[in-house]
């Protein structure tokens, strides 16, 4: 007899070369429509489903997985990042919960540093005034922003996507770069990354013209960059984030940008997105981008392809590779 293939629900469309192989190795069932799923949908997933496909718009806490009979055993997230998911609670009910990494480094990377670029040299500014036919002609004085070149840059959180916008600053824009990560980094690494470690999130905010959040978000990093942090931030400095929204208290943010505290920032993320405060959509001296770190064609399919290793693993009985719990 033919074993039954695992069911399994993919709650975003993906690009359609993965899709396909879904297709083909799974009982997939796909959101043809690609509106996130409800709550109530994602519970019902957990009852019908072997493993879930979920994404970072798929809020996954306590309350969405079901009291019993849980048929779920696997949640093979399209993304890095897992602090949408209780992953406590997984390991708890004996779910296998795996990540993307490593694929989606360099892309992400590139959005921070384009970021940091753009708040640095108002292109964003730039752009809009133009389009508003705003622009009267080139004169000294125009639009006048802050040179890279020469800047320290403050990364917390050396991880992967840490290194990458290390490496980019210092070799690609001339940057010198401090960081802080929790444990300790290997020296030669530092050093063949341009780069110095520092002993607390403090003492890089005190050198940093521009910082730079690439640490995870969940509970033990929300609002880690406070009203205090902003406060303890050079004036003038700049924040960049791709890492997770709930990193930054956005009302203190605000707060500093409209007294003059900091610079500017540059955001690919937010704290409740896809909501973006209003405070900070009427900011001239932010960049705004819709979570596009890993935004690129390739990268979506090797994070697909990813996951489709994860899934198959998995459902061969085989070590997955990239298992959270
Ligand atoms: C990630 O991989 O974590 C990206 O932010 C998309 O979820």
């Amino acid at each position: 007899m033919r074993k039954m293939k695992p069911r399994v629900i993919v709650t975003r469309r993906w690009p359609a070369a993965v899709e396909q192989i879904l297709a083909e190795r799974f009982d997939a069932t796909f959101n043809e429509g690609d509106a996130p799923l409800s709550p109530t949908q994602l519970k019902a997933a957990f009852l019908n489903f072997d493993a879930i496909l979920p994404t970072v718009s798929d809020k996954l806490p306590a309350g969405i997985f079901p009291d019993a009979d849980i048929r779920t055993r696997l949640l093979a997230n399209f993304g890095v990042g897992f602090s949408h998911i209780d992953i406590d609670l997984a390991k708890a009910r004996g779910i296998t919960v795996t990540i993307t990494p490593g694929v989606l480094t360099d892309c992400t990377a590139d959005i921070a540093m384009s970021l940091l670029l753009s708040v640095a040299r108002r292109t964003g500014e730039g752009e809009r005034q133009l389009r508003a036919g705003g622009w009267a002609g080139w004169c000294p004085t125009h639009m006048i922003g802050t040179k890279v070149t020469g800047k320290t840059l403050g990364i917390i959180g050396m991880g992967r996507i840490g290194k990458a916008m290390a490496r980019r600053a210092h070799f690609g824009f001339g940057m010198d770069v401090v960081f802080y990560n929790r444990s300790k980094v290997d020296d030669g690494e530092t050093r063949a990354m341009g780069a110095r470690q520092l002993a607390s999130i403090d003492d890089v905010l005190a050198e940093a013209d521009f910082v730079s959040l690439h640490c995870p978000g969940g509970a033990e990093n929300r609002h880690l960059i406070n009203a205090e942090r902003l406060g303890a931030m050079k004036r003038g400095a700049f924040l960049i984030n791709t890492a997770r929204g709930d990193v930054v208290d956005q009302k203190a943010l605000v707060a500093a940008l409209r007294e003059g505290k900091i610079a500017g920032a540059g955001l690919d993320v937010y704290d409740g997105e896809p909501a973006v405060p209003a405070a900070l959509i009427e900011t001239e001296n932010v960049v705004l981008l819709p979570h596009l770190g890993s935004a690129s064609e390739e990268t979506r399919v090797a994070m697909g392809m990813r996951a489709v290793e994860n899934l198959v693993a998995f459902f061969e009985g085989r070590p997955v590779p990239d298992r959270v719990v």
